[in-house]
């Protein structure tokens, strides 16, 4: 498929304007690769993140969950090989002084425009490059007053190594035996030679990650079972399954823990990327970390009356991948014929969210400012809000505008109350992606909206 461009600047602009994404520190001329969470954007997320830990802990008997320090041991990064391992090859062009990853050359384009766009890898052939030099990928800072060696901390790069390092707390404190998993989400940091492609690589971004610990030789099992979970997760919430790819790892690409890997992969704008990484880790993390703090990682079979350490499958995805994933995929510009005002093209931008993953569930219009139809809808927001529903109340403009409105930000139902309403205690419910209407009882609003939640398609 050629690369839209020109769809990511709808995306990036939709997500500004509407409220889901600012540029970081904008005021100040904004720093580069950082991004904010408007209050679309923010619910975006939490949804996101629910739903994961609703699939991956909520419902199930054998994950727990866990949210460890950002900030851990130094020896964690020495034990776990990120100190010596987790590097990027870099070059420097003498030339432009661009700077790259030497393994990624053929990705990028000279800034000179002298050179007119041409690939870097012809900078390379001429001699400009710099010697490769490996760039370690973590973030320094220093704990406490005192800025030497000694003090130096590193903020983690991945979440997983607090599951591993708590281990053995998390087993027995929740009598958990394997096969079980470790769930968290939360912040990293990976200070990246080239983020780019707004929120898809920045160098502070949040993962949703479980380590599944099991029984050595169960590895290719569950390695299996958690590839077919982890697709079925995203075309349960709605992306469509033609835009997604499994694609397993060659042995070179293969981070320096990992013996098999599977990415889950999306067709973004930009062409194929990796949205989750569903990994073999074997006995790795808890071998390290027993050789790095002297006491062995291990479990202890009660049946068998034998120690063993385990091996670890482990699903891991990004949370603003996802999130931005979600909304890409779920743009939809839809041709509806002429605009009777401005005799323009009538075109209809929606986003056909899982209402689940909605920042907004309904969004509810008196048709008029009088009447007293604005007191009813609020009343109507009043007892949905209660009920835990996500509700948006909205007076302003003509009903198609407003419809409009919460067709871009992908609100699955907007709820209208008219002339009628005063009269019969009915509403007008119209679904964002059917645009079809139909009347439904004041008091049974809430038990067709959970069940039209239970049924949604794409
Ligand atoms: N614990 C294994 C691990 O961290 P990874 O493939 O490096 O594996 C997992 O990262 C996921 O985290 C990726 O699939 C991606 O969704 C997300 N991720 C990684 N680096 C990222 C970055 N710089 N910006 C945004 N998301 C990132």
């Amino acid at each position: 498929m050629a690369k839209q461009p020109d769809l990511m600047d709808k995306i990036v602009s939709l997500c500004k304007r509407r409220g889901f994404i600012f540029q970081s520190s904008e005021i100040y001329g904004g720093l580069n690769s950082c991004y904010d969470y408007g209050p679309l954007g923010v619910e975006l997320k939490r949804n996101v993140k629910e739903a994961w830990w609703r699939a991956m802990v909520v419902e199930r008997e054998d994950v727990v969950g866990l949210d460890s320090a950002i900030i851990q041991h130094p020896k964690v990064w020495e034990s776990s090989g990120h100190l010596k391992g987790f590097t990027d090859p870099l070059v420097d062009c003498k030339r432009c002084k661009g700077r790259y990853r030497a393994d990624k050359l053929a990705d990028y384009v000279c800034p000179d425009p002298e050179f007119k766009k041409r690939a870097v890898t012809e900078c390379q052939k001429q001699g400009l490059f710099t010697e490769v030099r490996q760039f370690n990928l973590m973030f320094k800072t220093f704990m406490g007053p005192v800025e030497d060696s000694s003090t130096m901390v590193y903020l983690r790069p991945e979440t997983a190594q607090g599951i591993f390092t708590n281990f053995q707390n998390t087993a027995s404190a929740a009598r958990q035996k394997p096969p079980f998993g470790i769930a968290q989400i939360g912040k990293s940091f990976r200070n990246e030679i080239t983020p780019g492609n707004f929120v898809f690589r920045t160098r502070e971004f949040e993962q949703m990650e479980m380590e599944y610990f099991l029984p050595p030789g169960d590895d290719d099992k569950w390695y299996e079972y958690w590839v077919k979970e982890r697709l079925a997760w995203y075309t349960h919430y709605g992306v469509r399954a033609d835009k997604l790819r499994l694609r397993v790892h060659s042995a070179d690409e293969l981070a320096h823990y990992s013996t098999g890997c599977t990415d889950v992969e999306y067709e973004y704008p930009f062409g194929w990327g990796e949205l989750e990484g569903i990994a073999k880790r074997g006995d790795f993390d808890l071998t390290q970390h027993s050789k790095g703090c002297g006491k062995e990682q291990s479990f202890f079979d009660e049946e068998k009356k034998v120690h063993y350490i385990p091996h670890v499958v482990e699903p891991a995805a990004g949370c603003d991948r996802t999130a931005i994933t979600f909304l890409i995929d779920a743009y939809d510009e839809q041709e509806l014929g002429e605009d009777p005002e401005t005799r323009q093209k009538d075109i209809r931008v929606v986003l056909h969210f899982h209402p689940l993953i909605a920042p907004v569930t309904v969004a509810v219009f008196p048709l008029v400012k009088k009447e007293g139809m604005p007191d009813k809808a609020r009343a109507i927001v009043r007892t949905l809000r209660e009920a835990g529903i996500r509700c948006a109340f909205d007076e302003k403009g003509a009903i198609g505008r407003r419809y409009r409105r919460m067709d871009e930000v992908g609100t699955p139902w907007c709820l209208t109350v008219d002339g009628d309403t005063l009269k019969d205690d009915t509403v007008t419910v119209r679904d964002r992606d059917s645009m079809q209407q139909v009347r439904v009882a004041v008091g049974e609003i809430e038990t067709v909206l959970r069940q039209r939640i239970k049924e949604w398609k794409r």
